[in-house]
């Protein structure tokens, strides 16, 4: 196990561009390097050991969970996988830092947040989102707003794989049995971002546009609060040049990308509009890194955290139902 002083050893494992992306934040990062790669390709595994930066790799899981050397996996395969990739290395004494969605269902959730609490792991969902010092930012100027009536969260970038469905192909993210689907992919950004800035909904409705591939391509989702209406847009297959905002009585907010807020425009009643700027291009996963650095570090709760990730998933699945 690490101490404050020595970094936290991380073992990734996934192989694609998230994972490339989550070893050039963690290098930038304090506290934490990457120890090992795991793939279910030995040549795989030492190639991106080789680009990110990694002592070893393996092409065995058990390997390793199994090494004194990992104090801790990031988790980035497909989203039906990591349930029991979770488990495996809570149950090996690691901590995780899992990629969005966390797990296809609120009830695996809670199961291992019983089960890390039990090994004394930090289990913590990448939702980029949540840490993002945009998201401080908006949070910052809410109370500018005056009471808040209306917001619209969008997220909807068409995937450059989109044509490969198109073509009858099968791509993981876009396949059911993955757990795929836009509502999984982008959609979860939006419903963590309103979870975490209004709280649960009373009501919610939603409907989905379905692609060939038998997941959503693109949909809605809107929540009914006491004195607040949000709508939720999400697509892989279509791409939206409208930005989020949040209304309230007195002021909106205009947030360029709900997922990584870089330009939040206060516009007043009057019109006056006031620019806000996050400086210096923070890398997207750093904020997520430094939160799980600092959980391992101090021992500290993340059960807040896990609570959000825990309502996110509940309203994926009310959503997909209220759609179907
Ligand atoms: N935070 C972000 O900005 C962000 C961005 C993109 C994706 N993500 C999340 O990251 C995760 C991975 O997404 P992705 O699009 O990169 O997925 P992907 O390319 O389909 O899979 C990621 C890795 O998992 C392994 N893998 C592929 N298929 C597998 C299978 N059937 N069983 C077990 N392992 C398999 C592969 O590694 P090996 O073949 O080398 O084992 C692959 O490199 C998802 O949860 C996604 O939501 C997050």
């Amino acid at each position: 196990m690490t101490t404050d002083s020595s970094p936290v050893r991380v073992a990734v494992i996934g192989t694609s561009v998230i994972s490339g992306s989550f070893a050039a934040a963690v290098a930038a990062a304090d506290g934490i390097r990457i120890e090992a790669v795991y793939s279910r390709d030995a040549e795989r595994a030492a190639d991106a050991a080789a680009r990110f930066g990694a002592e070893w790799s393996s092409d065995s899981l058990d390997e390793v969970l199994g090494s004194p050397e990992v104090d801790a996996v990031y988790i980035a395969s497909p989203n039906s996988v990591h349930a029991e990739q979770v488990a495996a290395a809570i149950a090996a004494g690691k901590h995780v830092l899992v990629e969005k969605p966390a797990v296809l269902h609120a009830r695996e959730w809670r199961e291992l947040v019983v089960q890390a609490r039990a090994a004394g792991v930090v289990l913590l969902e990448a939702m980029r989102t949540e840490y993002d010092p945009g998201t401080a930012l908006v949070r910052s100027l809410l109370p500018r707003l005056g009471t808040v009536r209306m917001a619209s969260l969008r997220y909807a970038k068409r995937s450059s794989r989109y044509d490969q469905v198109l073509a009858g192909e099968r791509v993981n993210m876009f396949d059911p049995a993955l757990g795929g689907g836009a509502l999984a992919d982008l959609g979860v950004y939006c419903l963590h971002a309103m979870v975490s800035l209004f709280g649960m909904p009373d009501r919610l409705t939603a409907a989905v546009v379905p692609v060939a591939s038998g997941v959503e391509g693109a949909g809605t989702v809107t929540a009914a609060y006491p004195g607040l209406v949000v709508d939720l847009s999400y697509s892989k297959i279509s791409t939206s040049q409208l930005g989020s905002e949040i209304q309230g009585e007195d002021s909106t907010l205009v947030i360029d990308l709900i997922a990584a807020p870089r330009v939040v425009t206060l516009v007043a009643a009057d019109g006056t509009t006031e620019r806000h700027e996050v400086p210096g291009d923070p890398h997207p996963l750093a904020g997520e890194i430094d939160r799980f650095v600092d959980l391992i570090a101090t021992g500290g709760d993340a059960g807040a955290d896990q609570l959000l990730t825990e309502q996110t998933l509940e309203l994926v699945e009310r959503a997909r139902s209220a759609a179907a």
